[in-house]
């Protein structure tokens, strides 16, 4: 049956963790230790909206590492399946519908859409399976039809708050984004998917927090690039074409589209000759890090993938295993929601 799902082969990805290990074996007490003895073997499903985006991959990197540490720990063995739903909502379907057959003790669910999250809570919940949703977060309407739904993410308006703090920061310090001093921040915005909640409320309070510090801004273009960075770069090399110096900042949704912003400034003869434009992304990825050393970025709002994925390792353990993990977190949570804040990322921050 286990052939029937898709195997990811890439490094991050594992789909198997199997080393049972009696190494390192903390006493449990009282019910917990009942419970713990009443399994000894614990099945865990994963399944990505996308395995072909990078921060996803980070996210799920983190969940097999912590998993890989928590069975060396423990003496119970940790089956955990992860599977790409490839963009696809009716693949997906059939995925989490594999999971619940099989009758997997928790769920973990990076939800293509998130308009078909009532539906797949139906389903688990008629399972008795607990899920935890991360990355796209279903409505409250939804997330409420059962009390054993949670969602482990981070907060979309401050990653936005953030970005436009970025700017707002460099401005008060006397750079001078303002080209051609007209008073006004032309700015261009790369945006996520359309629906996505992280494009919607990071494009809204990135300008927010600047018009309401006084800073007069004006959207020149705004489209979706799909999280993607070819597809940023051809939006920018268009919008350099209809626009070209009176765009005088780049805001992007994720750190993939702005180093797509990048390669197209670049071949527009950006970053060269001190001819230079700030960019800002979100999510930190070790490319745009690099691109904020070279000068090439002007900042980026850590999306802390690797907390986000241990902390979603920790609570599905919990949920499946039925005994509390290791994993310690340090952020407040209440009974459905756990939140990893962001952290701006600058030239001065990197150490
Ligand atoms: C990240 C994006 C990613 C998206 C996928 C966002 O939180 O910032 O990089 O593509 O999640 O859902």
């Amino acid at each position: 049956m286990r052939g029937s799902f898709i195997k990811l082969s890439s490094r991050a990805l594992i789909s198997f963790i199997s080393v049972m290990s009696l190494w390192g074996c903390a006493p449990l007490s009282g019910a917990d230790a009942s419970l713990a003895a009443s399994k000894t073997q614990v099945r865990l499903g994963v399944v990505l909206y996308n395995a072909a985006d990078p921060f996803v991959v980070n996210i799920c990197d983190s969940i097999s590492r912590y998993a890989a540490e928590e069975e060396e720990a423990s003496n119970i063995k940790i089956i955990i399946d992860i599977l790409d739903s490839k963009n696809d909502q009716t693949l997906q379907n059939h995925q989490i519908d594999q999971l619940i057959k099989q009758k997997y003790d928790a769920i973990a669910v990076n939800i293509v859409d998130r308009a078909e999250a009532a539906n797949i809570i139906d389903k688990v919940k008629e399972a008795k399976i607990p899920t935890v949703f991360f990355n796209r977060e279903p409505v409250p309407q939804d997330m409420n039809k059962w009390n054993e739904v949670y969602y482990i993410g981070s907060n979309a308006a401050e990653s936005g708050e953030m970005q436009g703090q970025i700017l707002l920061n460099a401005i008060e310090k006397g750079e001078r984004f303002d080209r051609n001093r007209d008073g006004v921040i032309q700015y261009v915005m790369l945006e996520g998917e359309p629906g996505h909640q992280d494009s919607i409320l990071r494009s809204y309070h990135s300008i927010k927090l600047l018009e309401d510090a006084g800073i007069k801004t004006e959207n020149l273009a705004m489209d979706t690039a799909m999280w993607k960075r070819g597809e940023a770069k051809g939006k920018i090399l268009d919008w350099m074409d209809q626009f070209g110096e009176r765009i005088e900042v780049v805001i992007s949704n994720n750190d993939e589209m702005a180093l797509g912003a990048i390669e197209a400034l670049q071949a527009k003869g950006y970053f060269d000759n001190n001819k230079t434009i700030p960019v800002i992304g979100v999510d930190g990825l070790d490319q745009a890090l690099q691109a904020i050393k070279q000068d090439k970025m002007l900042g980026t709002v850590l999306n802390n993938a690797d907390e986000q994925g241990k902390a979603i390792f920790g609570k599905l353990y919990s949920l499946g295993a039925g005994v509390q993990s290791r994993v310690v977190l340090d952020y407040s949570a209440d009974e459905k929601y756990l939140w990893i804040p962001h952290k701006i990322i600058t030239k001065e921050t990197i150490n």
